[in-house]
């Protein structure tokens, strides 16, 4: 696939993937992304899942014809994309690896390299010129691992932005939808690191960027300033849609009932957007992602064994983890002798900065009664203050 007329797109999909980096479902598949730029010297950028060497060797190979590449030039070590270095630097020996010091000490604990292996290390913002194309390397830690850098082409005016602006899904699927699979994939792998992409973000500002090269998913050709906003709400812990996600757990469906009412209650009253999520049964990944999405949320669990129960405690973990923040919280909780389950929540989330915590809360004595439905009314009517 041609990305510009010398930069030639050599990456593959990956239909058998259980579970990205071990964790996430991709029901649609999952994309490997490597580029070649040919020039006077041929840059390849980057290798791709160690279960797609053949197929990405001869992808290089029909694009290559009978040259050979000069550099490999590597912006991140995450085996995703640096498992096939090794194999690489067996068919081409004479090819230069281009990359900076910690992703070449990462590699050393990677692989055992040839001591002959040629190696050109780069600090932050050098340059190399293949020919025509010239090539600046910006790094970005931490946009995912230490060791991350992008580079720019000013000559094609592209971008390659490592795992930024990647998504979950090969990219031979049908579906066209970007936000929902690279909102799940940014704020799954990259969320807990928004001070980083901004100033990547800051970076990429000064750069006239006319195509983006993620490492996964679709290459991004028109109508950039979409996206970048996108990764600008992400990053900057803000809201990205008014509405409310109500993620609960149940034990034997009562606090299910509680959950289901809220999110019928919440449409009912005017809100432009209700999502739910069973955080035994959901993807996970996708409830972090929907509570990071909407500007507030519905935490509804049960006490359990004097805390609150185990999915709901990943879910808090999961949020904690990724900075949340900026968001309006109420609570429901179940418990049949003790209710402890909004103390304990309440603890938990101490730590999230500028939290607003809605005046009314809801506790359910084992079911719903009067008095419940009563509560439910009021938390409801508060959450759709805005709405009405
Ligand atoms: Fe796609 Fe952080 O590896």
């Amino acid at each position: 696939m041609e990305i510009t007329n010398d930069i030639k797109y050599v990456g593959v999909n990956d239909h058998k993937l259980d579970l990205f980096e071990g964790q996430f479902i991709v029901p649609e598949g999952m994309a490997y992304n490597s580029y070649c730029i040919l020039d006077e010297k041929i840059a390849i950028m980057d290798t791709v899942d160690i279960n797609f060497k053949d197929e990405w060797f001869h992808n290089l190979e029909n694009i290559l014809k009978n040259r050979k590449p000069d550099y490999l030039i590597i912006h991140h070590m995450e085996p995703d994309h640096s498992a096939n270095i090794a194999n690489f630097l067996e068919k081409y020996p004479d090819t230069t690896v281009v990359t900076n010091a910690k992703a070449f000490k990462m590699m050393d604990n990677f692989f055992e390299l040839d001591s002959k292996v040629k190696r050109l290390e780069v600090k932050n913002e050098e340059e190399l010129s293949l020919g025509k194309h010239k090539l600046k390397f910006i790094f970005a830690a931490n946009v995912h691992w230490p060791e991350v850098m992008v580079t720019y082409d000013s000559t094609d005016k592209v971008l390659f932005s490592a795992d930024g602006f990647g998504k979950f899904g090969a990219n031979d699927t049908d579906n066209d939808e970007w936000d929902c699979e690279a909102r799940r994939y940014y704020i799954g792998i990259v969320g807990k690191f928004g001070n980083q992409v901004q100033k990547l973000l800051k970076a990429a500002s000064s750069l006239d960027i006319e195509i983006i090269c993620p490492l996964h998913g679709p290459v991004l050709k028109e109508n950039l300033s979409y996206y970048i906003e996108k990764y600008d709400i992400w990053s900057s812990y803000r809201p990205e849609t008014e509405g409310v996600l109500v993620a609960y757990t149940s034990v034997y469906g009562n606090t299910k009932e509680a959950a289901l009412l809220i999110a019928k209650k919440l449409e009912e009253k005017g809100c432009p957007k209700v999502a739910i999520a069973d955080l035994a049964r959901d993807d996970m990944a996708e409830a972090v992602e929907d509570a990071f999405r909407y500007n507030k949320m519905v935490l509804c669990t049960t006490t359990y064994n004097g805390d609150i129960f185990p999915f709901m405690r990943e879910f808090i973990t999961h949020l904690l983890e990724r900075n949340f923040q900026n968001r309006t919280l109420a609570f429901v909780e179940n418990g049949s002798w003790g209710p402890a389950a909004i103390k304990v929540m309440k603890k938990m989330l101490e730590e999230a900065k500028n939290i607003t915590y809605t005046a009314n809360n809801v506790t359910i004595k084992s079911a719903l009664k009067k008095d419940t439905y009563q509560a439910i009314e009021k938390l409801t009517d508060e959450l759709c203050n805005d709405y009405r």
